[in-house]
């Protein structure tokens, strides 16, 4: 079966020899165990050494009939089933279960699986739009089958720690288990495949506070961590990747936090433009000429990596990016009627409207069969700053004088009179700031930062006036690519200095690094 379909990346060894050893110093009984995907055994050869009884499901016929071949021993039982209905039916609870459940997306997982799915949220009160992948059926499903003081540990998507579809699944899980380990490798699990994977245990130690510790080994085989880190009291913990900081760190960053209004309340902000296909609606200064729709055009920055760095975007910098035949026109036809258009645009936009992509025409595609006609893309309004919502090292807010627009790669900000575009910018390069950023964001597997409109919005900012020769010296250190701890602290003295003792501005720009470690999987700062 497709690798996509069945979600079946097998657990490296080294990683089921490190559950096996972990589960060993928990010092709990793990005498009856459940397999819910037991792939090709990989897990029970191990536990079958010390469990009493263990229950191995597998859906897919040709590893069940591979397993029959491993002649197990009479405790070991396998059955051939789709789990999601063998834990419906199972009266059995155990002590154990473990896996590493298929990770499926929810758009190719089949329709009788996604009722099963939905019929789990529904039993559970959780909403239904949790269920985007595989896993979380998996994880739901097996919670009712523990025993009392049972332990589940399974090998998950990091991901899950901090997706915003996954809140719901997260709280219900702190709800249940009062003890929560995150373990998590500086080592790839999956080398070959963009996913990045951590281990997750969870269960509930009888009259024990309730916490989620966050451990990183560097290997897949450490025998030691090499950090460690417990919230007990900042639960429900919203993203729990943030247990890599300590109770104390979270405590620092919310009482900063609260002394500044948050972006939301001094600004109002909005997404770029949508334009269902950037690829044929934004031209190239090239195909502008071809199309001969100068009339008809609007600058407009479509990728974040085409403004690296910068402290302001301008029609300079637009123009140079057409030079260098880069899409920097936008197609704006919401307003003119269609015996206007030049002859030549009229036929690129026929050959257009018919191009395939997953099979749909362009012009019946979602979004442009909405439009009237089906090429005029919304224009939003732009900002006089631009917030670029993916980054790498250093978010990215710009000043925006001359309000180009750029898609929705960015937020646009409308600032009110009293709040100055230079000063906004400036303020925002500080440690509290940026701490904010990847505390309240999400990140790839390949260490870039996301946030959403909503936390962007939430992010507190030490905003003041700043000085013309101090907005002037960060924009060179932008544009020479200085270092981000040189940035912060020049920005941290016209700033957090004005509120905070020094050991305070320090105390967050630690949390500021260790927070960028996590992301960028790299050992964190020395405390
Ligand atoms: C990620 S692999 C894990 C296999 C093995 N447990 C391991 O850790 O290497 C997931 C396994 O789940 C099986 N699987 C997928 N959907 C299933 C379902 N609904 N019920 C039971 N097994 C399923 C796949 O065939 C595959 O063997």
């Amino acid at each position: 079966m497709n690798k996509k379909l069945s979600g079946t990346y097998f657990t490296p060894i080294k990683i089921v020899n490190f559950a096996y050893n972990y589960l060993r110093q928990q010092n709990k009984d793990f005498s009856t165990v459940l397999e819910p995907c037991i792939g090709d055994g990989r897990f029970v050869d191990q536990l079958n050494r010390s469990a009493r009884r263990v229950v191995g499901v597998e859906i897919d016929s040709a590893k069940i009939a591979e397993l029959k071949n491993k002649n197990y021993e009479e405790s070991v039982h396998i059955i051939h089933q789709d789990f999601l209905i063998y834990s419906k039916m199972c009266n059995e609870r155990f002590s154990l279960i473990i896996g590493n459940p298929p990770y499926i997306n929810k758009k190719n997982i089949r329709n009788e699986q996604l009722e099963l799915c939905r019929t789990i949220c529904k039993e559970l009160l959780l909403p239904e739009s949790i269920m985007k992948n595989m896993w979380v059926a998996f994880v739901l499903s097996s919670i009712n089958l523990l025993e009392e003081n049972g332990t589940l540990l399974f090998v998950l998507p990091t991901e899950f720690l901090q997706v915003q579809y996954a809140e719901k699944l997260r709280n219900y899980l702190e709800e249940k288990f009062n003890t929560i380990h995150i373990i998590t490798f500086e080592e790839k699990m999956f080398p070959d495949i963009e996913q990045d994977a951590c281990l997750v245990y969870l269960t509930n130690e009888r009259d024990a506070p309730s916490f989620i510790s966050y451990l990183t080994y560097y290997k897949l085989d450490s025998q030691t961590y090499n950090y460690k880190s417990k919230i007990e009291r900042n639960k429900p913990l919203k993203k729990w990747s943030n247990a890599i900081l300590t109770d104390d760190e979270i405590d620092i960053l919310s009482i900063a936090s609260s002394k500044y209004a948050k972006m939301g309340e001094i600004v109002e902000s909005a997404p770029g433009i949508v334009t269902a296909s950037n690829e044929y609606f934004i031209l190239t200064k090239e195909e502008v000429s071809k199309y001969d729709c100068r009339d008809f055009v609007l600058p407009i920055i479509s990728k974040s990596s085409m403004i690296k760095n910068k402290f302001e975007i301008n029609g300079y910098a637009v123009n140079e990016l057409a030079n260098n035949a880069k899409k920097t026109y936008l197609l704006n036809l919401a307003n003119t009627e269609k015996n206007n258009l030049p002859e030549s645009l009229l036929d690129y936009l026929e050959k257009v409207a018919v191009i395939k992509r997953s099979n749909i025409e362009i012009q019946h595609s979602f979004k442009c069969s909405r439009r009237k006609p089906w090429y005029a893309v919304p224009i939003v309004r732009s900002g006089g700053v631009v917030f670029f919502k993916r980054y790498d090292v250093i978010p990215r807010l710009s000043i925006n004088p001359a309000h180009i627009h750029t898609t929705d790669i960015a937020y646009n900000l409308r600032l009110p009179k009293h709040i100055s575009p230079e000063s906004l910018v400036f303020s925002f390069y500080n440690s509290l700031t940026l701490a904010q950023c990847e505390f309240a964001g999400r990140f790839y597997a390949g260490g870039v930062s996301e946030l959403t409109p909503s936390e962007f919005k939430s992010l507190a900012i030490p905003y003041t006036e700043i000085d013309h020769n101090d907005t002037c010296e960060l924009r060179k250190m932008l544009n020479n690519n200085a270092r981000l701890d040189v940035i912060t602290s020049f920005v941290n003295k016209r700033t957090l200095a004005n509120d905070f003792e020094e050991h305070e501005v320090q105390q967050i720009e630690r949390i500021h690094k260790k927070l960028i470690a996590r992301r960028k999987r790299t050992p964190p700062p020395a405390p």
